[in-house]
């Protein structure tokens, strides 16, 4: 028996939770048509890797997320996108759904629960990076010219 620390990420189920979170959340992504074209590849396989790899590692599980891709930088990563209000909306309704059958399916900790949630619904407000009141703003500071 091993003395090291049990971390979240194996405390809440390890690779076969974040298997099924994130399968699920993509295929919300693939059935949301706003969300689906935000996503530039045909296959969203490699997608749904990436993040799967990212929150093993941010939860404490395998480091292969850094071992591929470097620092995560995932503000600037999604900087290519605009992600106003709308687009975290349904990006975190497609999460949420895919918590509940997660959790569910892996009999998961509703305090651990809890805290994943907490944490994904920082981090999308973090992603937002267009105001959608922009164009309308833009317009109205140009509407009188003299
Ligand atoms: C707020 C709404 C969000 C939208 C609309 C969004 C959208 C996207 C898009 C279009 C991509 C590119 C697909 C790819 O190449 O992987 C992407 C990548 C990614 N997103 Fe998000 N995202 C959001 C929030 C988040 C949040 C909250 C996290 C983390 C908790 C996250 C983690 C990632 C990761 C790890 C990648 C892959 C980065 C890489 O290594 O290239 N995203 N996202």
């Amino acid at each position: 028996m091993s003395d090291a620390p049990v971390t979240p990420y194996q405390e809440m189920g390890g690779a076969p939770f974040f298997a099924t979170l994130v399968h699920r959340f993509y295929e919300g992504v693939a059935a949301d048509e706003v969300l689906r074209r935000m996503y530039p590849e045909d296959d969203l396989g490699p997608a749904e890797e990436r993040l799967r790899l990212f929150l093993e590692q941010y939860w404490g599980g395998p480091g292969t997320y850094s071992e591929l891709r470097g620092h995560p930088r995932l503000r600037m990563r999604h900087a290519p996108y605009r992600i106003d209000d709308a687009a975290r909306e349904r990006w975190l309704d497609s999460m949420r759904r895919a918590l509940d059958h997660a959790m569910a399916e892996h009999d998961l900790d509703p305090a651990r629960e809890q805290e994943l949630w907490h944490y994904l619904v920082g981090a999308a407000f973090a992603m937002t990076n267009t105001a959608t009141d922009e164009g309308t703003s833009g317009l109205l500071m140009h509407e009188n010219p003299r």
